[in-house]
Protein backbone atom coordinates (compact mmCIF):
# COMPACT_ATOMS: atom_id res chain seq x y z
CA UNK A 1 0.00 0.00 0.00
CA UNK A 2 1.35 3.23 -0.86
CA UNK A 3 1.93 5.51 1.73
CA UNK A 4 3.11 9.24 1.03
CA UNK A 5 4.42 11.04 4.39
CA UNK A 6 4.55 14.81 4.92
CA UNK A 7 7.61 17.45 5.79
CA UNK A 8 9.98 14.23 5.67
CA UNK A 9 13.67 15.32 6.55
CA UNK A 10 16.12 13.39 3.89
CA UNK A 11 19.18 13.46 6.31
CA UNK A 12 19.39 9.91 6.16
CA UNK A 13 18.56 9.81 2.32
CA UNK A 14 21.69 11.50 1.12
CA UNK A 15 25.10 11.01 1.68
CA UNK A 16 26.72 14.58 2.80
CA UNK A 17 24.10 13.82 5.75
CA UNK A 18 22.86 17.08 5.27
CA UNK A 19 19.73 18.25 6.42
CA UNK A 20 16.59 19.34 4.04
CA UNK A 21 13.00 18.68 3.95
CA UNK A 22 10.80 17.62 1.51
CA UNK A 23 7.32 18.35 1.17
CA UNK A 24 6.26 15.08 0.24
CA UNK A 25 8.24 11.48 0.25
CA UNK A 26 7.45 8.34 -0.73
CA UNK A 27 8.74 4.89 -1.23
CA UNK A 28 7.77 2.48 -4.04
CA UNK A 29 8.91 -1.22 -4.46
CA UNK A 30 6.65 -2.24 -7.95
CA UNK A 31 5.77 -1.04 -10.87
CA UNK A 32 2.74 -1.29 -9.89
CA UNK A 33 3.17 1.33 -6.15
CA UNK A 34 4.61 3.60 -9.35
CA UNK A 35 1.41 3.34 -11.79
CA UNK A 36 -0.60 3.74 -8.62
CA UNK A 37 1.23 7.24 -7.48
CA UNK A 38 0.92 8.72 -10.83
CA UNK A 39 -3.15 8.61 -10.55
CA UNK A 40 -2.56 10.32 -7.36
CA UNK A 41 -3.25 14.13 -6.89
CA UNK A 42 -0.34 14.67 -4.82
CA UNK A 43 1.61 13.43 -7.53
CA UNK A 44 -0.17 14.99 -10.19
CA UNK A 45 0.38 18.73 -8.70
CA UNK A 46 4.12 18.63 -7.31
CA UNK A 47 7.38 19.02 -9.08
CA UNK A 48 9.08 15.75 -8.71
CA UNK A 49 12.65 13.87 -7.56
CA UNK A 50 13.39 10.59 -8.13
CA UNK A 51 15.86 9.09 -5.49
CA UNK A 52 18.43 6.14 -5.08
CA UNK A 53 20.54 6.34 -2.88
CA UNK A 54 21.39 9.79 -2.53
CA UNK A 55 24.53 9.47 -3.58
CA UNK A 56 25.34 12.17 -5.83
CA UNK A 57 22.88 14.84 -4.67
CA UNK A 58 23.24 18.03 -2.98
CA UNK A 59 20.48 19.70 -1.16
CA UNK A 60 21.08 23.57 -1.13
CA UNK A 61 17.35 24.12 0.35
CA UNK A 62 14.49 22.21 1.28
CA UNK A 63 12.52 20.50 -1.54
CA UNK A 64 8.97 21.82 -2.41
CA UNK A 65 7.69 18.84 -4.04
CA UNK A 66 7.57 14.71 -3.90
CA UNK A 67 10.54 12.25 -3.57
CA UNK A 68 10.13 8.91 -4.75
CA UNK A 69 12.86 6.97 -3.12
CA UNK A 70 13.05 3.65 -5.80
CA UNK A 71 13.17 0.71 -3.91
CA UNK A 72 12.28 -1.81 -7.16
CA UNK A 73 14.11 -5.11 -6.48
CA UNK A 74 15.77 -8.41 -8.71
CA UNK A 75 18.38 -9.16 -10.38
CA UNK A 76 17.90 -11.91 -13.28
CA UNK A 77 19.33 -13.27 -16.17
CA UNK A 78 17.26 -12.24 -19.36
CA UNK A 79 19.44 -14.39 -22.04
CA UNK A 80 22.87 -16.07 -22.49
CA UNK A 81 24.91 -17.93 -25.01
CA UNK A 82 27.88 -19.70 -24.86
CA UNK A 83 29.98 -16.57 -23.98
CA UNK A 84 28.01 -14.17 -23.48
CA UNK A 85 24.38 -13.54 -20.35
CA UNK A 86 22.05 -10.42 -20.56
CA UNK A 87 21.99 -9.22 -16.84
CA UNK A 88 19.23 -7.29 -15.85
CA UNK A 89 18.65 -5.49 -12.25
CA UNK A 90 16.02 -3.44 -11.21
CA UNK A 91 16.83 -0.14 -10.52
CA UNK A 92 16.30 0.18 -6.43
CA UNK A 93 19.04 -2.77 -6.56
CA UNK A 94 22.56 -1.52 -4.71
CA UNK A 95 25.11 -1.36 -7.13
CA UNK A 96 27.76 -2.93 -5.11
CA UNK A 97 25.70 -5.77 -4.79
CA UNK A 98 24.55 -6.27 -8.35
CA UNK A 99 28.28 -6.16 -8.93
CA UNK A 100 28.89 -8.68 -6.01
CA UNK A 101 26.22 -11.12 -7.72
CA UNK A 102 27.90 -10.79 -10.89
CA UNK A 103 31.72 -11.69 -9.60
CA UNK A 104 29.83 -14.60 -7.73
CA UNK A 105 28.39 -15.90 -10.90
CA UNK A 106 31.37 -15.50 -12.93
CA UNK A 107 30.57 -12.64 -15.09
CA UNK A 108 32.49 -10.44 -16.02
CA UNK A 109 32.89 -6.69 -16.55
CA UNK A 110 31.46 -4.87 -13.85
CA UNK A 111 34.35 -5.53 -11.58
CA UNK A 112 36.30 -2.27 -11.71
CA UNK A 113 33.00 -0.75 -10.55
CA UNK A 114 33.19 -2.44 -7.73
CA UNK A 115 32.18 -0.04 -4.32
CA UNK A 116 30.63 3.00 -6.47
CA UNK A 117 27.84 3.86 -4.06
CA UNK A 118 24.16 4.19 -4.91
CA UNK A 119 21.74 1.94 -6.97
CA UNK A 120 21.04 0.28 -10.25
CA UNK A 121 18.96 2.53 -11.26
CA UNK A 122 20.76 6.03 -11.20
CA UNK A 123 24.04 4.36 -12.75
CA UNK A 124 22.96 5.72 -16.04
CA UNK A 125 22.49 8.81 -15.25
CA UNK A 126 25.71 10.09 -15.65
CA UNK A 127 27.50 6.86 -17.09
CA UNK A 128 29.04 5.68 -14.04
CA UNK A 129 32.75 4.86 -14.53
CA UNK A 130 35.92 4.08 -12.42
CA UNK A 131 39.21 2.47 -13.00
CA UNK A 132 39.11 2.43 -16.83
CA UNK A 133 35.57 1.17 -17.46
CA UNK A 134 32.22 2.95 -17.85
CA UNK A 135 29.08 1.38 -18.26
CA UNK A 136 28.29 2.12 -21.37
CA UNK A 137 30.75 -0.14 -22.01
CA UNK A 138 29.09 -3.30 -20.85
CA UNK A 139 25.58 -1.23 -21.42
CA UNK A 140 22.50 -3.45 -23.19
CA UNK A 141 19.59 -1.82 -22.38
CA UNK A 142 17.32 0.43 -19.81
CA UNK A 143 13.69 0.27 -19.30
CA UNK A 144 11.66 3.29 -18.13
CA UNK A 145 8.70 5.14 -17.10
CA UNK A 146 7.70 8.52 -18.33
CA UNK A 147 7.01 10.01 -15.15
CA UNK A 148 3.75 12.35 -16.41
CA UNK A 149 2.31 9.88 -18.60
CA UNK A 150 3.34 6.05 -16.55
CA UNK A 151 4.28 5.10 -20.37
CA UNK A 152 7.09 2.38 -20.73
CA UNK A 153 9.64 2.16 -23.12
CA UNK A 154 13.79 0.78 -23.46
CA UNK A 155 16.55 2.98 -24.17
CA UNK A 156 19.18 1.17 -26.34
CA UNK A 157 22.68 2.14 -26.11
CA UNK A 158 23.15 5.03 -29.08
CA UNK A 159 19.49 6.55 -27.60
CA UNK A 160 21.38 6.94 -23.79
CA UNK A 161 23.74 9.48 -25.80
CA UNK A 162 26.14 8.81 -22.74
CA UNK A 163 29.57 10.16 -22.44
CA UNK A 164 32.25 11.11 -19.62
CA UNK A 165 29.43 11.60 -16.84
CA UNK A 166 26.70 12.46 -19.25
CA UNK A 167 23.74 10.46 -20.70
CA UNK A 168 20.80 11.86 -22.05
CA UNK A 169 18.86 11.66 -18.70
CA UNK A 170 21.14 14.61 -17.51
CA UNK A 171 20.05 16.67 -20.68
CA UNK A 172 16.91 16.76 -22.84
CA UNK A 173 15.30 14.01 -20.47
CA UNK A 174 16.12 15.72 -17.32
CA UNK A 175 13.27 14.51 -14.82
CA UNK A 176 11.23 13.10 -17.51
CA UNK A 177 11.75 9.56 -16.53
CA UNK A 178 11.95 7.12 -13.76
CA UNK A 179 14.47 4.46 -14.89
CA UNK A 180 13.19 0.93 -14.01
CA UNK A 181 15.67 -1.38 -14.67
CA UNK A 182 19.20 -1.47 -16.35
CA UNK A 183 20.83 -4.80 -18.55
CA UNK A 184 24.23 -5.34 -19.03
CA UNK A 185 25.91 -7.16 -21.40
CA UNK A 186 28.90 -9.00 -19.51
CA UNK A 187 31.40 -12.00 -19.90
CA UNK A 188 30.72 -15.77 -19.10
CA UNK A 189 34.76 -15.89 -19.11
CA UNK A 190 37.42 -13.23 -17.87
CA UNK A 191 38.13 -10.60 -20.38
CA UNK A 192 40.08 -8.40 -17.15
CA UNK A 193 40.78 -4.76 -17.56
CA UNK A 194 43.74 -3.84 -15.71
CA UNK A 195 44.74 -1.09 -18.00
CA UNK A 196 44.25 1.84 -15.17
CA UNK A 197 48.07 1.76 -13.69
CA UNK A 198 46.63 1.76 -10.16
CA UNK A 199 45.32 -1.51 -10.37
CA UNK A 200 48.15 -3.61 -11.23
CA UNK A 201 49.91 -1.85 -8.78
CA UNK A 202 47.69 -3.17 -6.31
CA UNK A 203 47.66 -6.73 -7.25
CA UNK A 204 51.48 -6.44 -7.23
CA UNK A 205 50.84 -5.22 -4.03
CA UNK A 206 48.63 -8.15 -3.17
CA UNK A 207 51.08 -10.79 -4.73
CA UNK A 208 48.78 -11.91 -7.17
CA UNK A 209 50.39 -12.84 -10.88
CA UNK A 210 46.95 -14.19 -12.74
CA UNK A 211 44.05 -12.19 -11.32
CA UNK A 212 40.50 -13.57 -11.05
CA UNK A 213 37.49 -11.24 -11.90
CA UNK A 214 37.23 -11.29 -7.73
CA UNK A 215 40.89 -9.69 -7.20
CA UNK A 216 40.01 -7.32 -9.91
CA UNK A 217 37.42 -6.58 -7.72
CA UNK A 218 39.38 -6.65 -4.56
CA UNK A 219 42.37 -4.85 -5.96
CA UNK A 220 39.69 -1.69 -6.87
CA UNK A 221 37.87 -1.93 -3.30
CA UNK A 222 41.39 -1.55 -1.81
CA UNK A 223 42.30 1.57 -3.93
CA UNK A 224 38.96 3.26 -3.35
CA UNK A 225 38.81 2.55 0.66
CA UNK A 226 42.51 3.94 0.79
CA UNK A 227 41.22 7.39 -0.94
CA UNK A 228 37.83 7.95 -1.11
CA UNK A 229 35.84 9.00 2.41
CA UNK A 230 33.09 6.26 3.58
CA UNK A 231 30.12 8.73 3.23
CA UNK A 232 29.09 6.84 6.71
CA UNK A 233 31.83 8.19 8.53
CA UNK A 234 32.52 11.53 6.47
CA UNK A 235 29.50 13.05 4.82
CA UNK A 236 30.45 13.31 0.47
CA UNK A 237 29.25 12.44 -2.58
CA UNK A 238 32.64 11.75 -4.77
CA UNK A 239 34.12 13.79 -7.12
CA UNK A 240 32.16 16.99 -6.68
CA UNK A 241 33.65 18.05 -10.04
CA UNK A 242 34.62 16.51 -13.46
CA UNK A 243 37.44 16.32 -14.91
CA UNK A 244 37.73 19.32 -17.29
CA UNK A 245 38.54 18.78 -20.39
CA UNK A 246 41.21 20.93 -22.90
CA UNK A 247 42.44 21.35 -26.61
CA UNK A 248 45.98 20.69 -26.84
CA UNK A 249 46.95 24.30 -27.44
CA UNK A 250 45.35 24.98 -24.00
CA UNK A 251 47.18 21.83 -22.37
CA UNK A 252 50.48 22.66 -23.82
CA UNK A 253 50.31 26.10 -22.59
CA UNK A 254 50.01 24.82 -19.23
CA UNK A 255 52.13 22.00 -19.31
CA UNK A 256 55.01 24.77 -20.19
CA UNK A 257 54.00 26.74 -17.01
CA UNK A 258 53.31 23.48 -15.10
CA UNK A 259 55.36 20.79 -15.69
CA UNK A 260 53.94 18.25 -13.01
CA UNK A 261 50.43 19.30 -14.82
CA UNK A 262 48.50 15.53 -14.43
CA UNK A 263 46.48 14.77 -17.87
CA UNK A 264 45.65 12.14 -20.13
CA UNK A 265 45.52 12.17 -23.75
CA UNK A 266 41.80 11.74 -25.03
CA UNK A 267 41.21 10.14 -28.54
CA UNK A 268 39.46 13.44 -29.86
CA UNK A 269 42.95 14.38 -29.11
CA UNK A 270 41.89 17.11 -26.43
CA UNK A 271 43.66 16.61 -23.32
CA UNK A 272 41.38 15.57 -19.60
CA UNK A 273 43.06 17.43 -16.48
CA UNK A 274 43.13 15.84 -13.44
CA UNK A 275 41.04 18.44 -11.43
CA UNK A 276 42.09 17.21 -8.03
CA UNK A 277 45.58 18.38 -9.01
CA UNK A 278 44.42 21.59 -10.15
CA UNK A 279 42.31 21.77 -6.77
CA UNK A 280 45.35 20.79 -4.66
CA UNK A 281 47.65 23.64 -6.57
CA UNK A 282 45.72 25.98 -5.30
CA UNK A 283 46.33 25.18 -1.90
CA UNK A 284 42.61 23.79 -1.30
CA UNK A 285 43.43 20.50 0.70
CA UNK A 286 41.81 20.97 3.56
CA UNK A 287 40.21 24.48 3.25
CA UNK A 288 37.41 25.13 4.91
CA UNK A 289 33.90 26.77 4.34
CA UNK A 290 31.76 27.11 8.11
CA UNK A 291 31.36 23.33 8.36
CA UNK A 292 32.32 21.96 4.64
CA UNK A 293 35.50 21.45 3.63
CA UNK A 294 37.85 20.23 0.83
CA UNK A 295 38.80 16.75 1.48
CA UNK A 296 42.69 16.91 2.69
CA UNK A 297 43.10 13.18 1.19
CA UNK A 298 41.21 13.96 -2.33
CA UNK A 299 41.14 17.50 -3.26
CA UNK A 300 38.48 16.35 -6.01
CA UNK A 301 36.00 15.67 -2.83
CA UNK A 302 34.11 18.04 -0.94
CA UNK A 303 33.12 16.66 2.41
CA UNK A 304 30.51 17.43 5.01
CA UNK A 305 32.92 17.99 7.89
CA UNK A 306 30.94 19.15 11.12
CA UNK A 307 27.17 19.37 10.31
CA UNK A 308 27.23 21.68 7.43
CA UNK A 309 24.57 23.08 5.38
CA UNK A 310 24.15 22.12 1.51
CA UNK A 311 24.30 25.58 0.77
CA UNK A 312 27.83 26.06 3.15
CA UNK A 313 29.10 23.07 0.36
CA UNK A 314 27.52 24.96 -2.59
CA UNK A 315 29.54 28.17 -1.78
CA UNK A 316 32.78 26.47 -1.28
CA UNK A 317 32.33 24.53 -4.45
CA UNK A 318 31.81 28.16 -6.18
CA UNK A 319 35.13 29.05 -4.53
CA UNK A 320 37.02 26.48 -5.47
CA UNK A 321 35.60 27.28 -8.90
CA UNK A 322 36.60 30.33 -8.92
CA UNK A 323 39.93 29.75 -7.53
CA UNK A 324 40.73 27.23 -10.05
CA UNK A 325 40.05 29.40 -12.51
CA UNK A 326 42.11 32.76 -11.44
CA UNK A 327 44.80 30.14 -11.32
CA UNK A 328 44.80 28.08 -14.48
CA UNK A 329 42.05 30.05 -16.65
CA UNK A 330 40.09 26.28 -16.54
CA UNK A 331 36.72 25.99 -15.80
CA UNK A 332 35.65 23.24 -13.47
CA UNK A 333 31.88 21.73 -13.98
CA UNK A 334 30.03 20.42 -11.04
CA UNK A 335 29.56 16.59 -11.43
CA UNK A 336 26.82 16.40 -8.23
CA UNK A 337 23.31 17.12 -9.05
CA UNK A 338 22.36 20.04 -7.44
CA UNK A 339 18.79 20.69 -5.70
P1 LIG B 1 21.11 9.58 -6.45
O1 LIG B 1 22.13 10.45 -5.79
O2 LIG B 1 19.96 9.14 -5.63
O3 LIG B 1 20.57 10.30 -7.76
C1 LIG B 1 21.47 10.87 -8.69
C2 LIG B 1 20.65 11.47 -9.83
O4 LIG B 1 19.97 10.44 -10.54
C3 LIG B 1 19.55 12.43 -9.37
O5 LIG B 1 19.42 13.44 -10.33
C4 LIG B 1 18.31 11.55 -9.31
O6 LIG B 1 17.12 12.30 -9.49
C5 LIG B 1 18.56 10.63 -10.49
N1 LIG B 1 17.98 9.28 -10.32
C6 LIG B 1 18.28 8.39 -9.35
N2 LIG B 1 17.62 7.24 -9.57
C7 LIG B 1 16.88 7.41 -10.68
C8 LIG B 1 15.98 6.58 -11.41
N3 LIG B 1 15.68 5.33 -11.04
N4 LIG B 1 15.39 7.09 -12.52
C9 LIG B 1 15.65 8.35 -12.93
N5 LIG B 1 16.49 9.18 -12.28
C10 LIG B 1 17.10 8.71 -11.17
N6 LIG B 1 30.38 7.99 -9.45
C11 LIG B 1 31.11 7.49 -10.48
O7 LIG B 1 30.69 7.59 -11.65
N7 LIG B 1 32.32 6.88 -10.28
C12 LIG B 1 32.84 6.75 -9.05
O8 LIG B 1 33.92 6.19 -8.89
C13 LIG B 1 32.11 7.26 -7.94
N8 LIG B 1 32.60 7.17 -6.68
C14 LIG B 1 31.89 7.67 -5.64
C15 LIG B 1 32.43 7.55 -4.34
C16 LIG B 1 31.75 8.03 -3.25
C17 LIG B 1 32.34 7.89 -1.87
C18 LIG B 1 30.47 8.63 -3.43
C19 LIG B 1 29.69 9.11 -2.24
C20 LIG B 1 29.93 8.77 -4.70
C21 LIG B 1 30.64 8.29 -5.82
N9 LIG B 1 30.15 8.41 -7.13
C22 LIG B 1 30.85 7.88 -8.18
C23 LIG B 1 28.87 9.09 -7.39
C24 LIG B 1 27.63 8.18 -7.20
O9 LIG B 1 27.94 7.04 -6.45
C25 LIG B 1 27.03 7.74 -8.54
O10 LIG B 1 26.69 8.86 -9.31
C26 LIG B 1 25.78 6.87 -8.34
O11 LIG B 1 25.37 6.32 -9.57
C27 LIG B 1 24.61 7.64 -7.75
O12 LIG B 1 23.61 6.69 -7.43
P2 LIG B 1 22.44 7.05 -6.41
O13 LIG B 1 21.46 5.92 -6.46
O14 LIG B 1 22.98 7.38 -5.09
O15 LIG B 1 21.83 8.33 -7.11
N1 LIG C 1 45.35 14.15 -7.72
C1 LIG C 1 46.10 15.10 -7.07
N2 LIG C 1 45.59 15.63 -5.93
C2 LIG C 1 44.39 15.27 -5.43
C3 LIG C 1 43.62 14.31 -6.10
C4 LIG C 1 44.14 13.76 -7.27
O1 LIG C 1 47.18 15.46 -7.49
O2 LIG C 1 44.01 15.79 -4.37
C5 LIG C 1 45.91 13.52 -8.93
C6 LIG C 1 46.34 12.08 -8.60
O3 LIG C 1 47.63 12.03 -8.11
C7 LIG C 1 46.22 11.41 -9.93
C8 LIG C 1 45.10 12.17 -10.63
O4 LIG C 1 44.94 13.39 -9.94
O5 LIG C 1 47.41 11.55 -10.65
C9 LIG C 1 43.79 11.40 -10.69
O6 LIG C 1 43.36 11.08 -9.38
P1 LIG C 1 42.48 9.78 -9.06
O7 LIG C 1 43.09 8.57 -9.67
O8 LIG C 1 42.19 9.77 -7.62
O9 LIG C 1 41.15 9.99 -9.89
P2 LIG C 1 40.25 11.28 -10.13
O10 LIG C 1 40.49 11.77 -11.52
O11 LIG C 1 40.41 12.26 -9.03
C10 LIG C 1 38.29 9.93 -11.18
C11 LIG C 1 36.81 9.90 -11.06
C12 LIG C 1 36.40 9.05 -9.87
C13 LIG C 1 36.91 7.64 -10.08
C14 LIG C 1 38.44 7.68 -10.23
C15 LIG C 1 39.01 6.33 -10.60
C16 LIG C 1 35.93 11.94 -11.99
C17 LIG C 1 35.33 13.27 -11.75
N3 LIG C 1 36.28 11.24 -10.92
O12 LIG C 1 38.80 10.60 -10.05
O13 LIG C 1 34.98 9.02 -9.81
O14 LIG C 1 36.56 6.80 -9.01
O15 LIG C 1 38.80 8.60 -11.29
O16 LIG C 1 38.67 6.01 -11.91
O17 LIG C 1 36.07 11.53 -13.15
C18 LIG C 1 33.10 10.19 -8.91
O18 LIG C 1 32.76 10.40 -10.08
O19 LIG C 1 32.40 10.54 -7.93
C19 LIG C 1 34.36 9.48 -8.65
C20 LIG C 1 34.82 9.26 -7.43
Amino acid sequence: MLQIKQHFNLKPYNTFGIEALCTYFTEIYSETDFLELIQNTIYKTNQKLILGGGSNILFTKNFDGIVIKNNLKGISVISQTQTEVIVKANAGEVWHDLVLWCISNNYCGLENLSLIPGCVGASPMQNIGAYGVEIKDVFYELEAFDVETGDKRSFNLLECKFGYRESVFKNEFKNKYLIASVSFKLKKQAHLNTTYGAINTELEHMKITNPSIKDVSNAVISIRESKLPNPKNMGNAGSFFKNPEVTESIYLNLKLKYPNLVAYLLDNGNYKLAAGWLIEQCDLKGFAHNGAAVHTKQALVLINKNNCTGDDVYQLSTYVLQKVFNTFGVTLEREVNII
